[in-house]
């Protein structure tokens, strides 16, 4: 079960890793919230924040903190962003919260990404978690079909828009013992925007609560 405390705790702690002057590379979800929190103490010891999602541009907005393009800021030190799983490997599951494709980009576009989670996100295989695929619209049905090919259960999340216009398919049944693998073969099929995994750029450094793993 998920664990408020934790999240918090793993929130403010991400803090430390935060250099006087820089532009920070912010997640989504419920974890990530603490940390903007977090992030609004120390609001004039750093430049700004570049968003992955609308919803974490209103907190940042509400709370005073400047919001970047990631155009404009070019290349971050940090990101800070949650997770719906957490192997060994500090491999991910994320797109829970539908902002997968952006959190993508921040991550790829940043040196260091601090994964904060609860000890609920720990997992030794990736998988249980149903796994969020970002597809442009016209491509439900032909990802869907692809996806029971390579043995997964695709649901719709119906109803469900993302900030970039797209919809989510959530493959279930998946044990996903080659995340690597898994994350270049689904990259490779068009009408793909971006897969939840985060293996081929995992986190660099994972806290669970205050303890660093
Ligand atoms: C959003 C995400 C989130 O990081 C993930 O869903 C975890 O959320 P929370 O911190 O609320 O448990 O990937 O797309």
């Amino acid at each position: 079960m998920s664990n408020a405390n934790e999240k918090r705790l793993a929130g403010e702690a991400a803090i430390r890793h935060v250099e006087d002057g820089a532009i920070v590379g912010v997640g989504t979800g419920s974890t990530v919230a603490f940390f903007i929190n977090a992030l609004a103490d120390i609001k004039d010891r750093i430049q700004g924040a570049v968003s992955s999602s609308e919803q974490s541009t209103a907190q940042l907005n509400k709370l005073g903190i400047p919001v970047l393009s990631l155009n404009d800021a070019g290349p971050l030190t940090l990101y800070v962003d949650g997770a719906d799983e957490c192997d060994p490997h500090k491999r991910l599951i994320k797109g829970g919260g539908a902002a997968l494709t952006r959190e993508k980009i921040i991550a790829a576009a940043s040196a260091k990404f601090v994964c904060i989670i609860d000890s609920s996100k720990q997992v030794d295989l990736l998988g249980k978690f149903p796994l969020p695929i970002e597809v442009i619209p016209m491509a439900r049905s032909l990802i869907g079909r692809e996806v029971v090919k390579l043995g997964g259960q695709p649901v719709w999340r119906d109803g469900v828009v993302t900030d970039n216009g797209n919809w989510i398919i959530d493959v279930h049944g998946w044990q996903i013992t080659d995340p690597v693998s898994l994350e270049s073969q689904l990259n490779q099929l068009p009408g793909i925007v971006a897969v939840g995994l985060f293996a081929r750029r995992p986190a660099d450094v994972v806290l669970v609560g205050d303890r660093e793993i």
